[in-house]
Order: structure tokens, then sequence, then C-alpha cells
């Protein structure tokens, strides 16, 4: 079975090979361990050709053996959940008499049943995948009818669980249908020329005209249009939307890695999620207009996420409490619905998801709505699904993020929950206009100190993240909002460099964790500013202390002039000052750096790390 996986489509008056396998390489973040492409070439015959491997296989493969091009074409990206990467598990798949191929981007739940049925029909299958039943099925349907439309929307009835699906038929040049369900699709817009795609990145650099389009929906696209129908058949109304980055956004430039560009861009990524979103030194939101009453009325906020944007929403807890005074909730996407959560009409459920596809939290968010709840997605794709399910939207402008291990974007969901905080609590009569106007210029300060931080620490950390190549296990302290940046310090370094590394509330240290010091073992302590609270900092000293006494080495995150840690540390990493809510978005960038010069000290690819994808559509 398949998963999470990256799909393109083309339709138009261009050979279709170089278009697929470029769309291919911007969705590689999707998933990398398989990678096919089928085309219908001038004489009417559909060809494919699918590898193991990361796309480069693939590329090899057609250089050494090419085969005949066409203008019409599909292909495929994929991250195995079921069944190994392997030749035959790689799609497309064809369907019994080979004339029609398939992608597929989900799972199919009830597989077997239909595989079974189709086996009793004397059908034949080449692979093991639910999506080969899904081709069979489909070709099945086209005999009948001929019709490829109608074919997927018999089949989409027939089908359980969450796919995107996208097929051709050789006797139909010219023509690719695609349907979804739980997964995403966007159609991309040309001239005398269309595209399908699992994001926009898949054909941003041919054009930035986009379709959005609905669940339950089946889009057929050919050089000349589009149309899009329910599952019913019924024509639905599409929403088009302009693609606001360009294809260079999303190339690596000059730099050594995607991650590499990233991190250098998270003073842009905070910059740009603020900009148009102050005036006259007040947070004025535009996507959030007309929901004051709304915010003035809810009572609670969860905030529902995963991995790194889990991170990002528990740093935003402090400020949302601390401004708004309402009381929230961070949690897991994927716990927060299987315990039956006390939700309501008075409860704001606020997402964050970089992809806006992450299946965990799109549950999540659905479920929240189906129980009375608001919802607000934080999100930074445009024309994902989360967005299109919640009730508002707030995008993070970081620009495409294409490496596995998220760093730009986590800065930038941390400002605009930052925003969001302000916004609700001037609302709500929490802030006064002098007071949100002050942390509104601390917020608009940040992208410069980031940039110090980049200047001036960068080589110092890639120096001694060298020397520490051998390292098995570093443990990261914080407390407050430093207390989750340590558990991002700590699973940016599993990401990337396969270390073991643990983050700790640094309070908690001596109820068990301070069992793990041994001599020699790594700690880095992200120490809170003493200007604010005095006695916060002396006890994170103190913590600092207790486990050098017990032959840690300690890498310390302190602010700059902070003389104190000083003759506890090993090494001394410095931030620019800053208000003790923003810390967290300059403490956060050495550990970025340092995860990702750790991981290249390994010689690991930091982009696509082991086992992992960057949008994970399976829950
Ligand atoms: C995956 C990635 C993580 C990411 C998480 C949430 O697990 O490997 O790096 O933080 O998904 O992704 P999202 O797109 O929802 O922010």
């Amino acid at each position: 079975m398949v998963a999470m996986c990256g799909i393109v489509g083309y339709v138009g008056p261009r050979p279709s090979q170089a278009i697929l396998i470029s769309g291919l390489a911007r969705l590689e973040y999707r998933g990398y361990d398989s990678a096919g492409i089928a085309v219908i070439d001038a004489d009417g015959h559909l060809g494919l050709r699918k590898r193991a491997g990361k796309l480069q296989v693939l590329r090899d493969d057609l250089a050494t053996h090419p085969m005949a091009d066409g203008t019409t074409g599909i292909g495929h990206t994929r991250w195995a959940t079921h069944g190994g990467p392997s030749d035959a598990n790689a799609h497309p798949h064809l369907a019994d008499d080979g004339k029609l191929a398939v992608i597929h981007n989900g799972i199919i739940e009830n597989f077997a049943e239909l595989k079974d049925e189709l086996l009793g029909q004397g059908f034949t299958f080449r692979s093991e995948t639910d999506t080969e039943v899904a081709a069979v099925l489909l070709g099945r349907e086209f005999a009948a009818s001929g019709d490829l439309v109608a074919a997927f929307r018999t089949v989409a009835a027939r089908l359980e669980g969450a796919f995107t699906l996208l097929a051709m038929h050789q006797e139909r040049p010219g023509l690719v249908v695609g349907a979804r369900r739980n997964s995403p699709l966007v159609i991309g817009l040309g001239e005398g020329e269309n595209f399908l795609g699992s994001d926009v990145a898949a054909f941003v650099e041919h054009t930035r005209n986009a379709l959005a389009i609905g669940q339950d929906q089946i889009v057929a696209i050919t050089p000349a249009g589009v149309s899009v129908t329910d599952f019913a058949g019924n024509a639905v109304d599409v929403e088009p939307f302009e693609v606001v980055w360009d294809a260079s956004a999303a190339e690596k430039g000059g730099w050594s890695s995607f991650m590499a560009k990233e991190v250098s861009e998270e003073p842009e990524a905070v910059a740009n999620t603020i900009r148009g979103r102050v005036h006259d030194d007040a947070v004025v939101i535009p996507e959030l207009s007309g929901m004051d009453e709304l915010f003035a009325g809810i009572h609670r906020i969860i905030i529902v996420a995963c991995g790194t944007a889990a991170y990002a929403g528990m740093v935003g807890k402090y400020a949302l409490e601390q401004w708004t005074r309402v009381p929230v909730d961070v949690e897991l996407a994927h716990e927060f619905r299987y315990r039956d959560p006390v939700i309501g009409e008075d409860t704001l459920v606020v997402s964050i998801s970089q992809s806006g596809e992450t299946m965990d939290t799109l549950m999540a968010v659905k479920y929240a709505r189906e129980h009375g709840a608001k919802t607000l997605s934080i999100c930074n794709t445009q024309g994902a699904t989360i967005p299109r399910e919640s009730d508002a939207i707030v995008y993070t402008h970081a620009g495409p993020e294409v490496a596995v291990a998220s760093t730009k974007a986590f800065v930038a969901q941390i400002t605009a929950l930052y925003l969001l905080a302000l916004h609700v609590g001037r609302i709500r009569g929490v802030l006064s206009a002098a007071e949100s106007a002050a942390h509104v210029h601390e917020l608009q300060g940040i992208p410069g100190k980031i940039s110090r931080v980049l200047a001036e620490e960068q080589a110092h950390i890639e120096q001694f993240s060298h020397w520490m190549a051998d390292t098995q296990s570093v443990l990261f302290l914080g407390r407050h909002v430093g207390y989750p940046i340590a558990l991002e310090g700590a699973l940016k370094l599993k990401e990337i460099s396969y270390i073991h590394a643990e983050g700790f509330a640094a309070g908690e240290l001596k109820h068990g964790p301070i069992a793990l010091i041994e001599p020699g073992q790594p700690v880095f302590v992200i120490v809170p500013s003493p200007r604010e609270s005095a006695e916060l900092h002396r006890k994170v000293i103190s913590n600092i202390q207790e486990v050098r006494a017990r032959g840690a080495r300690v890498i310390v995150v302190a602010e700059e002039g902070d003389a104190a840690v000083l003759p506890f540390a090993d090494e001394v990493l410095r931030i620019p000052l800053a208000a003790p809510l923003f810390e967290p978005l300059l403490a956060v960038v050495p550990l970025h750096i340092f995860a990702m010069g750790l991981a290249t000290a390994k010689g690991l690819d930091v982009d696509q790390p082991r086992n992992l994808a960057k949008s994970v559509t399976v829950e």
C-alpha cells in the first residue's frame, strides 16, 4: 500500500517527460523511496517506467534507456507504508490490459475485498498494492462505458479510505482524470496546457494560476480546459488562487542543502509573516475581519498539531494565555480526538501545519468542527486541505519549505501565533493599545536579531558540531518558553542526524533525567534572560551546575552579556537581547544550525532523512 506521495499530471502540447520529472523533483519532499512515470506517446501507446530508489535512479534509467515521449503523462514519487520500496510496488500501476495507468496517494482500506471480487472475475495482479486494485477497477469500468470520468465516478463510490487517484487511458490521449478524498490535489492552469499536482510546487515553474478542488470531487483536464464534478456527477464551483511565490523560491540556489537555505531564510519567514498585518503599531489580520465577536466569546483555546508545529504551539500557549487570558491547551493532534475532549461552541481549536495536509491534524480539525468548536488554521501552504476545512485561516508566509525537517516554518508559526494573540488580546480588552504596540515593536525587531545570530554564531556552531560527530546522545534543557525550544532542538537532531536526543523541562531534571548524566554527556541549556526574571535565571544556572558537577559537557544558549553562565559553560552561544516571550524565536536558531552541522559532519543527507516524509498524509 502507498500513503504519502507526490503526484503530478500533465496534458498539453509539450513532451511531458521533462515536465513530470521536474514536477516530481519539487515534490520529492513528500516521499522519496521510489518513483515512476507513464506517458501516452505519439503512436497512442502507453509507456511506463518506474524504479525503486530516489528520483535520480529513475532519471538515470530514462537517460540510459530512453522511452518514447508524449504529451499526456502522469508521475509519482512514493513513501512506502506497507510493502517495501521495489520496482513492482512503485507507481504508476496498470489496469489488467495495460492500457490504463494509475497513480495514487492514500490508503484504500477496503482493497482486500475489492481484490477478491476482481480475482473472482478472472483479473490478475502484478503487485501487492492497494493501488493496483483501483487501476484494475478503473480499467474494468472504462471497458464497459468508454468514459474515463464515468469510470472514476463508479470506482470512487466503491473505495473506502483516503485517496488521490490520477489516471489516463491510451485510447484517450489529451485527458488526465483525478479524484480526491482526504488527500491533496490541486489544478494548475496553463495556456493550452493544464496540470495536476499534490501541491502547487508540482507546476509552479509553468504557471502560478491554480484552482483548489474540494473533497470528494473528480477533475478532468485536457489541453483546452478543466472540469470538476462531485462524485455524483454534478458540476461544482472551484476556487481560483494565485501562487504567491515563484519557482526560484523552491530551488536550492547556491546553498549546499535546502535546509541550509531555509535556516538562512528564518529572518524573512518572520518578516513576511508580519508583513501586511501591522498598521499604526496595531495588529490587523485582514483574514480575521468579522470574527471579533467570536474571539470575544471564546472560553478556551486548544492547539492541535504534530511534530515541530506542536512545539510552535507550545511556545504560542505562553503568549496566548498572557495576552488574551484565555486558557490554552496544546495537544498532539493524534491524541486529541481519541480521548473524548471537552469542546463546544466556545472552544477555538487552532491547528498548526506547515503542509496543511498532515492527516492527524486534519482529522483533529474535522473532529473539532463536528463537535461544534470553531476552527482556525495556521498554515504555510495555499490551497491545502486543512485551511479549506477550517473556519478561518492565518497563513504563515515562510515560502516553500522543501527540507523534511521544518525550520523557517517553525519561526513563522510562532510569529503567526503571536500576531493572533495580540489581535485577540486587543479584542478582549486584555492588552492596551500601548502594550500591544510594545509587543509589535519587539516582534518587528526579531528578523534583524535572527540575522545577527546567523552572522555571528553559524561558523562557531558548525565548528563544534564537527567535533561532536561521534556523539551518541544529546540532552536539551529549557524552562518556560525555553522548554518547547529544548524539545524542538532534540527533535531536529533526531530527525536529521539519527542521534538519540531528548528535550526536558529543566525543572524536571532532578525528577529523573539527571540519572542519564555521565562524564562527557553533551547537554544544551537554553538560559532565560536574567533581566525579567532573576529567579528563573538563577534556577537554570543551578541546573547547569547540577549537570556540570556530574561531568556533563554544557553548551549554553544565553543572551548577550549574561556573564553568570561563563564559569559553567564549555560553549556559549549568544543571542541578542529580547523580551522573554520572544527569546524562543532567537534561541531556536543555534539549535537548527547545530542539528544541520552535526548531520553534515556525519555525511548525512540533511534534506531527505531516512524513514521520514515531510507531509504525513496517513494517520
Ligand atoms: C512530519 C515531519 C515533521 C513535521 C510534522 C508536522 O512528521 O517530519 O518535521 O513537523 O510532520 O508537519 P506539518 O506539515 O503539519 O507542519
